[in-house]
């Protein structure tokens, strides 16, 4: 390989931020995004696993695929629903043919790689507003040019706060700018996501739901109006140039989005104050009702010992280093599950206190 790619991997080994493959298996759970235990359930044995032949737009649209999305459709009171084979395939497709040359993407600092990655993508201009402030949100939206998107995500996921969706709505109606939010980790866990829980999609361009999470199984989609669907079927180059995902898995997305969720959704916000009862409250840093839940630490080796001990302890627990999070906020993430037991969350809130 390239001596300059050699350097580069040198340079986070020395650093002490290089990632590198693990799996956990047989340790305790605190750090998957499947926050209702769905991904462990066991799908149909009978179902038929074939694959979906090719693309969308050439032999991929299996009847399984059409009557998915007019149910999602339905099922989030949206306009019409459009399925990607990821959240990052989504939010690329979207960022990247959306937005035209002269339009203005604004976008909170902390959103995901994969709104980035679609903006990098975008030949409209785009500039970050501080995270969660209306305040610089409003300062950039009278700054901007062309037509203007706001993009946000409603739980932020390597934080764990909730961004102040109705207020950035109204904003937006105020200054006539699109919003679109990423739904990924809070749909499934509050209701169907928090645009739904606020009662505003007529006030939101598109939402993203991912079926990764939460919802635990796979795939993604882009809810909004059926002349947007239509725009991204013919631009969004992430869902025409790939293969669609498989019969099965339209199935699947079905199924687990039917299950009556408000149980779980109970017994995961009963464990998410029973770990923060434990933590000492300067400590707390993501909102009161989200799974994900961050140990701000703010140095790379302190964190990675700490990660260490809880590993060693059985807790699966991933640190957080730069480029994931800024150099200088590093941080344990914790995620909290349904199926996590009283004991197995106290002992790891001991172990991090
Ligand atoms: C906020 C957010 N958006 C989008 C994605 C991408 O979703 P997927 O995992 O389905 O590609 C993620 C995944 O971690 C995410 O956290």
């Amino acid at each position: 390989m390239d001596a300059k790619l050699i350097c580069k991997l040198n340079e986070r080994m020395k650093e002490g931020t290089l990632r590198s493959l693990s799996c956990f298996d047989g340790m305790t759970d605190f750090f998957s995004n499947d926050y209702l235990g769905l991904a462990r359930q066991p799908f149909s044995p009978t179902e038929d696993y074939s694959g979906s032949t090719g693309s969308r737009l050439i032999s991929g649209t299996s009847k399984e695929a059409l009557e998915c999305e007019s149910f999602l459709a339905h099922n989030f009171d949206a306009e019409a629903a459009l399925i990607f084979n990821s959240g990052y395939d989504a939010n690329l497709g979207f960022f990247s043919s959306v937005p035209q040359k002269g339009d203005t993407i604004i976008f909170d600092q902390l959103i995901h790689a994969s709104v980035r990655d679609g903006i990098r993508l975008s030949p409209a201009k785009a500039f970050s507003f501080t995270h969660n402030s209306l305040e610089d949100l409003e300062k950039k939206l009278r700054l901007a040019e062309g037509t203007m998107y706001v993009a946000v995500e409603s739980l932020y996921s390597m934080d764990g706060d909730l961004a102040p969706l109705k207020e950035i709505a109204d904003l937006c109606v105020q200054y006539k700018a699109y919003l679109i939010v990423d739904e990924a980790h809070a749909a499934g866990v509050f209701g169907k996501g928090l645009v739904d829980e606020l009662g505003i999609s007529d006030l939101v361009f598109a939402r993203l739901v991912t079926f990764g999470k939460a919802y635990g199984a796979h795939g993604a989609a882009i809810l909004g109006s059926l002349e947007l669907k239509d725009y991204l079927v013919n631009f969004a180059r992430s869902f025409i140039y790939t293969t669609a995902l498989p019969p099965s898995a339209y199935h699947l997305i079905q199924q687990r989005c039917v299950v009556d969720l408000a149980s779980l959704q109970d017994q995961l916000q009963q464990n998410i104050r029973i770990f923060r009862k434990m933590i000492s409250s300067e400590r707390l840093y993501s909102d009161a009702r989200s799974p994900i839940q961050i140990i701000p630490i703010g140095d790379i080796t302190k964190t990675r010992v700490l990660a260490e001990k809880l590993q060693a302890a059985g807790f699966a627990v991933k640190p957080i280093y730069s480029p994931t999070v800024p150099k200088g906020d590093e941080r344990i993430r914790i995620c909290i599950h349904s199926f996590n037991s009283e004991e197995e969350i106290v002992r790891l809130a001991t172990l991090l206190n």
